[in-house]
């Protein structure tokens, strides 16, 4: 199977998984990239089995509305049942690195307010240990080279997303060479960085499920 294959298949494993909990004012989180858009392909046949959205970025706000699916604000809902997103690598704690598509910040606050966090990925995310993915971290623009000698400190080598600008107006550092060992240590040290938006560690918050595409099936991992 393709990696896109294996991306469809979890995505349609997240909709059959969502599907019957859903209710009539349920509020679905939809995250950011190709797998997420999947999800949003296939959630869009279930569209008012639930009442709405809230998106992780405006690229898949405008597929959702594309669909005809209702997109809220954040501040205007009560709760967020699930929250449906991909990684860019995930361990056996189900802990993320995430922020490759550069949404990481809106992804972890609406992590944060779900109920249930559904990660979907196919099998070439999952890893032993994080940190072969280059780690992003959104940096406000005027601490960029403040925020890069800190990350230094910490180990890691910092690149600057050259063209890239957040949904939230700031700029990206992808940090390589992190081997990261103690994952919940460093999203906190990272984000106690002056400068620092949030960094793309999702351990604190990991997820609760894991939907992983692989060649023989998607494999459910809690
Ligand atoms: C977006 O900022 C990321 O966190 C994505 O969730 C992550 O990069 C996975 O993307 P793909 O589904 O495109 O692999």
């Amino acid at each position: 199977m393709t990696q896109d294959e294996l991306k469809r298949a979890t995505a349609r494993a997240a909709v059959d998984y969502i599907a019957p909990k859903l209710e009539a004012d349920s509020i679905v989180g939809v995250g950011t990239g190709s797998t997420a858009n999947f999800f949003i392909d296939y959630l869009a046949e279930i569209k008012g089995q639930f009442d709405g959205t809230v998106a992780s970025s405006e690229a898949s706000a405008e597929r959702l509305k594309g669909h005809g699916i209702p997109v809220y604000d954040l501040n205007s809902v009560d709760g967020i049942q699930f929250y449906i997103d991909g990684a860019d690598e995930a361990n056996p704690a189900l802990q993320l690195i995430k922020g490759g598509g550069a949404a990481l910040t809106r992804e972890k606050i609406v992590a944060a307010c779900s109920d249930e966090f559904v990660c979907i990925a196919d099998e070439s995310k999952w890893v032993p240990i994080l940190g072969d993915f280059p780690l992003p971290v959104e940096v406000i623009p005027m601490a960029r080279s403040l925020v890069a000698r800190e990350l230094v400190k910490l180990g890691g080598d910092p690149v600057y997303r050259q063209g890239v600008t957040t949904d939230n107006g700031n700029v990206i550092l992808d940090v390589h060479n992190l081997k990261i060992t103690e994952p919940k240590a460093l999203e906190e040290a990272i984000n106690n960085i002056t400068g620092v938006v949030t960094n793309g560690i999702f351990a604190l918050r990991p997820a609760d499920l894991m939907l992983l595409g692989t060649a023989s099936g998607v494999k459910t991992f809690t």
